[in-house]
């Protein structure tokens, strides 16, 4: 069936996989169905890429060009073996590697068809990466792409989020879907009340619950009202996400930034700061990956009492520790002075836009006025899916599920640097969906990037991330959504890069 012209080989097969393949007078091979959705895989077996690689090329291209529509159903893995020449393996891989960036999805009953929406094409090696720590619109242009931001949302919970929309149809009274006030809806503060001062330790009241589109929300609002109030300056940890940055910027706050060390925020600094309130990613520095030591979390919250300043805590990833519990949050310590601000993009997808803050009462009205005047309020269906799908324990079990998941990507990360770049420095708790790894003084952290991006394999460096801009190279290597296979590969492409870089 299949004929080869030299080494390249270029099949096509169509959404009737399951007609029979002919040749046509190329020597491609072509269903007879004839729809448009037909997909041209070409292999080169000179190419020196690997066929798992070529092969996802070829199907992502398809997707982007349209050839390939939304729904289309892809032929079963050993048919598709078959018709190439190459081992069923090669095929699995390449498959699940598109799962994993979201053009394709699994269906039960073992079928893959293509996503019901394309994800957002790369724009360029590293450029948004440059200006923010949620890079969407990364993943395509690159043969490996460590960009940070991106959950494995192929491993979304459908059937059981699905069981909760059921319930919130058939059960929820018709007022549940008319306007609420802006804290959002009663069912899930209490659920995630329970929730939260279960797992993370905090001292959530539901009166105190304002439900947002995401910590992305949750932090403007936040810099609004504090502008409102009169703030003027915001200390932020350096480096940290760059949302309050460029949202205090526009509020016209000043801010200034705490230096990481290895155990987070260096509390000294802040006491010299003059700051009203102070941004903190206490239980997983982003992007450095320390914890904030208990001591430093006292000398926070006395910081935060002497001069009446809010302490806004990013718990972002927490549900993500691998090696014991997590640290339990700083909310929990002192309620008045602390915001605590949730989400579901780590956990579930950032697509659903869905966070939550537990605020000091005093901030209760304005913020949630302000959440009003932003939106009317997020869905209150999401909202009534969630509190269900919590009240359930589906959260608690998909976390179950996830955090092997996780942590073996973590682990194929840390083995692959570990032999194949010895000379980088892994840093921070086993945690989260990331790790930083410090580069050797003689590398300059830009240059490897760029480096890294000619040889196909995108990554972000730590430097724009910083606010007063001096301190080591750095790289973050986002794995969340990589196979331990990719996640090699992309090790190794580094580890040409910093060669090139060395060699230059
Ligand atoms: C430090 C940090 N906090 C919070 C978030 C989550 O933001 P959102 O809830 O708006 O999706 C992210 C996302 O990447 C992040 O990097």
């Amino acid at each position: 069936m299949v004929r080869h012209r030299g080494a390249r080989q270029v099949t096509q097969l169509g959404r009737n996989w399951y007609t029979p393949i002919r040749s046509d007078s190329m020597g491609r091979l072509r269903t007879n169905s004839g729809l448009a959705e037909d997909l041209l895989i070409e292999l080169d077996r000179d190419a020196g890429v690997p066929l798992h690689r070529q092969i996802e090329a070829s199907i992502r291209a398809s997707i982007r060009a349209g050839r390939l529509r939304a729904g289309a159903s892809l032929p079963p893995t050993r048919t598709l073996a078959a018709g190439l020449g190459v081992s069923r393996g090669v095929v699995v891989e390449a498959y699940q590697q598109l799962v994993a960036e979201g053009y394709l999805v699994s269906r039960s009953g073992g079928y893959t068809q293509v996503a019901a929406s394309m994800p957002p094409a790369a724009d360029g090696a590293g450029s948004t990466a440059a200006s923010t720590a949620q890079p969407a619109a990364r993943g395509v242009g690159f043969r490996v792409d460590f960009g940070y931001g991106r959950t494995d949302v192929s491993q979304f919970p459908r059937a059981a989020w699905l069981r909760s929309v059921r319930t919130v149809f058939t059960t929820a009274p018709n007022d549940r879907f008319a306007y609420l006030d802006g804290r959002g809806v009663p069912e899930l503060h209490g659920a995630l009340c329970d929730y939260l001062n279960r797992v993370r330790g905090t001292l959530a009241v539901p009166g105190n619950m304002v439900i947002c589109n995401g910590y992305g929300q949750g932090i403007s609002l936040l810099i609004q009202v504090l502008a409102q109030r009169g703030a003027r300056r915001i200390a932020l940890e350096d480096p940290s996400s760059d949302d309050a940055r460029v949202l205090a910027g526009a509020a016209g706050l000043d801010v200034v930034g705490i230096p990481v060390g290895p155990d987070g925020v260096q509390v000294d600094a802040l006491h010299r700061a003059d700051a009203d309130a102070v941004v903190l990613t206490p239980s997983h520095q982003w992007p450095t990956g320390g914890v904030l030591s208990a001591a430093a979390r006292a000398e926070v919250i006395r910081w935060a009492r002497r001069r009446g300043a809010l302490v806004i805590e990013d718990d972002y990833d927490a549900e993500y520790r691998y090696d014991r519990s997590p640290v339990g949050a700083m909310q929990g310590l002192a309620p008045d002075h602390v915001v605590y601000c949730g989400t579901a993009s780590k956990t579930l997808a950032p697509g659903l836009r869905l966070g939550w803050m537990v605020l000091p009462a005093h901030l209760v009205t304005g913020v949630s006025t302000a959440k009003l005047l932003a939106d009317r309020g997020s869905s209150v269906i999401d909202q009534l899916t969630f509190a269900d799908f919590l009240a359930r324990g589906e959260f608690d079990r998909h976390l179950r599920r996830m955090r092997p998941v996780y942590r073996r990507r973590r682990d194929a990360l840390l083995n692959a640097l570990r032999t194949q770049l010895p000379e980088l420095e892994p840093a921070g708790i086993a945690a989260g969906q990331h790790v930083v790894a410090w580069l050797p003084p003689d590398l300059d952290e830009a240059a490897v990037v760029a480096a890294a991006a000619r040889h196909g394999l995108g990554i972000q460096g730590v430097g724009p991330f910083r606010i007063a801009g001096a301190g080591p190279g750095g790289l973050i290597f986002g794995y969340a959504i990589l196979s331990e296979s990719a996640i090699a590969e992309g090790v190794a492409l580094l580890a040409t890069a910093i060669r090139e870089v060395r060699g230059s």
